[in-house]
């Protein structure tokens, strides 16, 4: 059975005081730290790169799950491994060589994740199984925090359950998941859920343990 994790993801933190933001879910029970790299190309937003990842690094002992929104890849795999990643995810969409790219994570030593696009098949990832620690369903078009659930995410959920078989691989989903939206993904065999909003909404520091808690509860129901 795969362990069920909590990934905040601080694109919905307050950045003008981020380490607080990230120690806030950290001893508020976060499992992971989720973050979003948007180059304004792959997709239609900027967010932060290597410098940030190293920045928050060494203000908590928890894994770092850095979902790339960029294109190319490549010549970026090794500043966000250096920065402090410990999950790097990269896009099947994202570019033409993703076994090449997911052999360039695992020679720094990272685990490696694929993320697919809502419309993209889970077929994507059908030759790179023996490769990747993780798959990154979005259940929203990224971009941005605060986007609606997309519901055909559990049926992906399920085919990816199928395609996997035994193999020790997480499944992840991100966009608009909150208590509510976690119970059917849990049921169908997700076992790791980012939230932004869900967690972040707000940026009270007091309120985020009891919605990660809330999160957990739901999922484990
Ligand atoms: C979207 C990002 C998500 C985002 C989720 O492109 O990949 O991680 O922060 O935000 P919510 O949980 O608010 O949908
Ligand atoms: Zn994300």
């Amino acid at each position: 059975h795969r362990p069920l994790k909590i990934a905040p993801s601080i694109l919905s933190a307050d950045f003008a005081r981020l380490g607080n933001e990230v120690r806030a879910v950290d001893d508020g029970g976060a499992d992971w730290i989720h973050v979003d790299v948007m180059d304004g190309h792959f997709v239609p937003n900027i967010t932060i790169g290597p410098l940030i990842v190293q920045a928050i690094r060494p203000v908590t002992f928890k894994p770092l799950d850095v979902h790339l929104m960029i294109a190319p890849v490549d010549p970026y795999i090794e500043a966000f491994a250096k920065a402090g990643a410990d999950i790097i995810s990269i896009h099947a969409e994202a570019g033409p060589h993703l076994d090449r790219s997911l052999q360039a994570i695992k020679t720094h030593g990272k685990k490696a994740g694929v993320v697919l696009n809502p419309a993209t098949p889970v077929a994507a990832i059908q030759h790179v199984l023996d490769r990747i620690d993780l798959i990154l369903l979005m259940s929203v078009n990224p971009g941005f925090g605060g986007q609606a659930f997309i519901p055909e995410t559990i049926t992906k959920v399920e085919q990816v359950k199928a395609l996997i078989g035994d193999r020790h691989i997480d499944i992840e989903i991100d966009g608009g998941v909150d208590a509510e939206t976690v119970v059917a993904l849990a049921k169908a065999g997700a076992n790791v859920f980012v939230a932004g909003s869900a967690i972040y909404k707000g940026n009270d520091p007091a309120t985020y343990a009891p919605r990660i808690k809330a999160i957990r509860d739901a999922a484990n129901a």
